[in-house]
């Protein structure tokens, strides 16, 4: 692998807005940038509550090369026999081994192969594993088989992503973080060479609270009834990062990319 890579990471895709939104814009972005790969995550594409094997195929058809997920991995019962069987799609690699599907992949395009590490953060979410072991692990098991590494890190606090940033730097090409739906100002080339975010932002209506209409989501804050989420709508915005790798295990450049759609 002798030249750069780009890689277009989108952030947590969130029901028909994020699906419109990075189905509209996707073939502006291949035509414009020209990414090797494309990287989404998809935890939230089905409603807002994971997603389904025809909403990954439309992924796949417009252009996807792997899907990420999260906590919402394995909110639609039907894409589990997916997620055992399909590499492009991964979840958080230290669930539970037991749980479907798998933590770490490698996809080809090309002649280059990309391994996609995907991580769940332990502050404030159900993961079986401290996430660090199952780094170190996961990158020892895709050493052997990729180019060059991409890690998720679908995490709740700001201190465990940064923390994974550092102990990752120089031995994966990046590390971006998803989850809180809300794009952090820091991404920026760690001193050993990986590109790293602390959070990419979510693809979907800006005008609710974190992807969920504003309405329903204040009812919840405001009494102890039930309330179901249901996804906002309007005005939709596309967050991703576009990276370029410098190396294995080093990147050149990372743009933030927050884009109306
Ligand atoms: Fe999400
Ligand atoms: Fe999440």
């Amino acid at each position: 692998m002798n030249s750069a890579i780009k890689i277009l990471f989108v952030g947590d895709i969130v029901g028909s807005a994020g699906r419109h939104a990075v189905l509209g814009l996707l073939p502006g972005l291949l035509t414009s940038h020209k990414p090797d790969f494309v990287i989404v995550n998809g935890e939230n594409a089905a409603g807002g509550r994971g997603i389904t094997p025809e909403i990954a195929e439309d992924l796949y058809s417009a252009g996807v090369d792997a899907i990420t997920l999260g906590n919402h991995a394995y909110r639609q019962s039907k894409a589990w026999p997916m997620l055992d069987e399909d590499p492009r799609i991964v979840r958080p690699a230290n669930h539970f081994r037991s749980n479907p599907g798998r933590g770490a992949t490698v996809v080809e395009k090309n002649g280059v192969k990309l391994g996609v590490l995907n991580l769940s953060g332990n502050f404030g979410l159900d993961a079986a594993h401290p996430f660090i072991a199952a780094a170190d692990s996961g990158i020892h098991e895709l050493g052997s088989k990729s180019d060059l590494i991409f890690v998720d890190f679908h995490a709740e606090a700001t201190s465990e992503k940064i923390a994974l940033g550092w102990h990752l730097d120089g031995r994966v090409a990046a590390v971006v973080g998803t989850h809180t739906h809300v794009p952090t100002a820091d991404a920026r080339i760690l001193p050993g060479g990986t590109a790293y975010i602390t959070d990419v932002g979510m693809t979907g209506s800006r005008d609710g609270v974190i992807g969920v209409e504003r309405d329903l989501a204040i009812k919840s804050m405001t009494s102890n009834l039930p309330v179901r989420f249901e996804p906002a709508s309007s005005d939709p915005w596309l967050n991703g990062v576009l990276i370029t790798t410098a190396g294995p295990d080093s990147a050149a450049t990372i743009e933030q990319l927050l884009l109306p759609a």
